[in-house]
């Protein structure tokens, strides 16, 4: 079976193409980093026509690297939401489009489902039930996933998305945007030597929040201006880090699984990836995450995502809207 995915959630005009819900035929991904990084974030409008642009050849793109025909095609997955809404009506009404022309029917793919599957297109993969945390630049959540469509909100963001407080702090040290890989790059040349403060929230939560860190970094670097750059990048990094880690561990341990995945942008972290590793062997859980590649956005989790949602689909919905946020505590996936 081919799924065609295609992702335009945000600031990437993604296709790809998804054989048997294993092998990966081609992941293509038009990035507007180029486009926003000059406004410190991503402008809605200019995201929305530049996906416009980028949509029609990026799916030629993705069926040609693919080595097949539209018609070869046999399911089409579209991420339905969350996201900006006036992107994802590009890649809703394409697929719709695609589908109603062809006849290969469509699905809608929850974005963060994508995310929590995308650890399937590596060669380690988890079995389920798991604990996940998807960590991005527009949520921070942790999941107990029971199989391909059954995902349990766990814990949320109260205030800001781990990868919103790195895009916030990077902006506001003058880094740049996207922040986690700039912070990231700093920090790999500095030492954890300022106690940032940690979020716990209440002892038995496993909700996040990011807002306050921001405020201490920003007070820190005015009241220390000869600050080292990368000590506050490593301290800041390492405070996030270690709040994520460790409540991803509580859920584990209260729900008495063992098997955690690490799914989102900021899983593409190098220290926290290593770090999740260290604290999940100490505790005897075995970790899983996909490649560096696959934790930012893609369409090849999309057509992950969409492979099992296929496998029980119902006649092509041309009605289905897009959705701008993520409100039942169980996705619709
Ligand atoms: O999953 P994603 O590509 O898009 C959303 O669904 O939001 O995540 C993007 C976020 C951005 O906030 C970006 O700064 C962050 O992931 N990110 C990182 C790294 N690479 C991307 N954060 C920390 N370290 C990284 N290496
Ligand atoms: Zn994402």
């Amino acid at each position: 079976m081919l799924v065609l995915g295609i992702e335009s959630s945000c600031d990437e005009t993604a296709a790809a193409v998804l054989k048997n819900g294993t092998l990966l035929l081609s992941n293509v991904i038009a990035s507007q980093i180029q486009i926003h990084s000059k406004y410190g974030g991503v402008v809605p409008e200019l995201a929305s026509r530049h996906h416009l642009e980028a949509i029609l050849p990026v799916v030629e793109e993705a069926l040609q690297q693919a080595g097949i025909e539209l018609t070869q095609v046999d399911g089409i997955a579209v991420t339905q939401g969350p996201g900006l809404v006036g992107c994802l009506l590009v890649g809703m009404s394409f697929a719709k489009a695609l589908s109603f022309v062809t006849g290969i029917p469509v699905v809608g793919v929850d974005h963060i489902a994508g995310h929590l599957l995308s650890v399937f297109l590596s060669e380690k993969k988890p079995p389920f039930p798991f604990i996940a945390l998807v960590a991005s630049g527009g949520h921070s959540s942790i999941y107990h996933a029971a199989d391909f469509r059954t995902f349990r909100h766990l814990g949320r963001t109260r205030d800001d998305a781990a990868g919103e407080a790195f895009d916030k702090v990077a902006k506001l040290l003058g880094l740049g945007y996207p922040g986690g890989p700039l912070i990231a790059e700093q920090a790999s040349r500095g030492k954890n030597a300022i106690a940032f403060p940690r979020s716990w929230l209440e002892p038995e939560s496993l909700d996040f929040s990011f807002s306050g860190i921001k405020t201490a970094v920003v007070n820190h670097v005015k009241s220390n201006p000869e600050v080292s750059l990368p000590d506050v990048c490593a301290s800041f990094q390492e405070a996030v880090v270690d709040v994520l880690v460790e409540k991803t561990i509580r859920a584990a341990r209260n729900t008495d699984i063992t098997s955690v995945v690490l799914a989102g942008g900021v899983a593409a972290n190098r220290r926290l990836r290593e770090h999740m590793t260290n604290r999940c062997n100490e505790e005897g859980i075995a970790v899983f995450m996909p490649a560096p590649e696959f934790c930012t956005d893609n369409a090849a989790m999309i057509a992950m995502a969409g492979y099992h949602k296929l496998q029980i689909a119902t006649p092509p919905d041309y009605e289905m809207d897009v959705y701008s946020r993520s409100q039942a505590a169980t996705l619709p996936s």
